[in-house]
């Protein structure tokens, strides 16, 4: 995996290629000879590093033609730029390189040969032009026809090889191709799996643990195709999360959680040490507006020395009701500690830090309410996911608000942070 397969001793290479411990499906994945390998793995577990060592191990490789061009591709540019290109310009041997274009992302060696950096959300960069290989990272957040009408076409002239990469994504077109290369039907597919626990320390492992639930850590750390059908909390028992408990804790901010809806619109009230958070009241109207919401939660809880915290829907910041934000409105009565993000989560993400607060893989809760909080309770016992399970089923006007507005803040401030590590942090929080 290091320096054999490169045919240049190993004093020749950048420093960037440290050495790899010996594992097991790693090496086949290494050197199996397949066109098409599907590489569903747990989260940081050496995925997009094998990938990057493969996409500069092919730069001097020769050709029958003089420009053999590989691929190395995200979701989006800016993904794509983050995860491959600082890494493949230290990969890549001084010596073999003609050109860096910088605002391209692209390599061009002394070979002739050349390394692309593309997102997916210009998959037309990836026609017109053939590939001689390239890989596909983050596979199952890409659009499900990239492959087919996109890419394949491309690899089609020169018989070019693809991988990909990436941690599961529910039963979505990453399984169906993990399912087909698995089959064994096609000579030209491999499959290749392993778990994070293989490559991390375990105490990595026991913090993801303690922060995941059963379902997400299987999906993330052990590679799992989860089915998603059915309930969206399904981590929730009322006998668990059902707690009558003293009230509001006077040393604590309360955190509002918002939802806009008119008719009904639900604020969720709530607090936390920093590790458990208790839901202890909700606000619900009928036909209503931002203004008269604040008043209620203030004739409540005005009195409340530690001040308010606001969450909720990025959406709303955007949106205005005469001219003002929902949030410039709470602003202005005083709630003027705000923490809404510039764009939402995504649903799924949003939906896994409440099922992970609500039961970690250690089989704890960190997360109770208030038997008064009704819409949150009925919320998280009824509601499931539409058909398709890729979006919450919101036929039913009065429900999922509360449980999409408490979700907002337990997502901003409770999330594993999975998708995007940076090299030099822990990768959880
Ligand atoms: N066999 C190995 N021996 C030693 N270190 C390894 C091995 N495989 C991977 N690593 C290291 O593990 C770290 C994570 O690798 P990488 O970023 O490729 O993970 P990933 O599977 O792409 O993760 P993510 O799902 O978060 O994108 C890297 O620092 C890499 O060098
Ligand atoms: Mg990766």
């Amino acid at each position: 995996m290091n320096s054999m397969r490169l045919a240049v001793p190993r004093t020749a290479l950048p420093p960037r290629w440290s050495a790899l411990r010996y594992h097991p499906q790693q090496t086949r994945l290494w050197t199996e000879d397949k066109r098409f390998k599907v590489v569903p793995a747990g989260r940081r577990s050496g995925k997009t590093e094998l990938a990057k060592r493969k996409l500069v191990a092919s730069l001097p490789v020769r050709k029958k033609w003089g420009d053999p061009r590989y691929f190395a591709a995200a979701p989006t540019r800016d993904q794509a730029k983050r995860i491959f290109w600082k890494d493949l310009k230290a990969l890549a041997p001084g010596r073999w390189i003609r050109r860096i274009y910088e605002s391209d992302l692209c390599i061009t060696t002394r070979f002739g040969s050349e390394v692309w950096v593309v997102g997916l959300d210009k998959p037309q960069r990836m026609e017109g032009t053939p590939w001689d290989g390239g890989v596909l990272d983050e596979y199952a957040n890409m659009k499900p026809g990239a492959w087919t009408e996109n890419i394949r076409p491309a690899l089609a002239d020169r018989a070019g090889w693809c991988w990909f990469i990436g941690v599961p994504e529910g039963l979505n077109h990453y399984r169906d191709l993990a399912d087909y290369a698995r089959s064994g039907t096609d000579g030209d597919w491999g499959f290749y799996t392993w778990r994070s626990s293989d490559i991390l320390p375990p105490e990595e492992v026991e913090a993801a643990k303690r922060l995941l639930d059963p379902r997400t850590f299987r999906q993330e750390f052990e590679a799992s195709f989860e089915g998603s059908s059915g309930r969206v909390y399904y981590a929730y028992r009322g006998e668990v999360h059902q707690v009558l408990s003293a009230g509001m804790d006077a040393k604590l901010p309360v955190v509002i959680c918002c939802d806009f809806n008119v008719d009904p619109c639900v604020w969720e009230l709530a607090q936390t040490d920093g590790r458990e958070v208790r839901v202890l009241d909700e606000v619900v109207m009928r036909d209503t507006n931002t203004v008269e919401m604040c008043k209620e939660v203030l004739r409540r809880y005005g009195g409340h020395k530690a001040g308010f915290i606001v969450y909720g829907d990025a959406a709303a910041a955007a949106r205005s009701t005469a001219g003002k934000s929902d949030y410039a409105l709470m602003s202005e009565l005083g709630f003027k500690r705000q923490s809404v993000g510039r764009a939402n989560p995504a649903v799924k993400d949003r939906v896994n830090a409440v099922n992970s607060i609500l039961c970690n893989t250690n089989g704890e809760a960190r997360l109770t309410h208030h038997p008064r909080c009704r819409y949150l309770k009925r919320d998280f016992e009824t509601v499931t996911w539409a058909e398709g399970a890729s979006e919450i089923d919101k036929r039913d006007g009065d429900r999922t608000h509360a449980s999409d507005a408490l979700g907002y803040f337990i997502a901003a401030e409770f999330a594993l942070r999975l998708k995007r590590p940076s090299p030099d942090r822990k990768f959880y929080k």
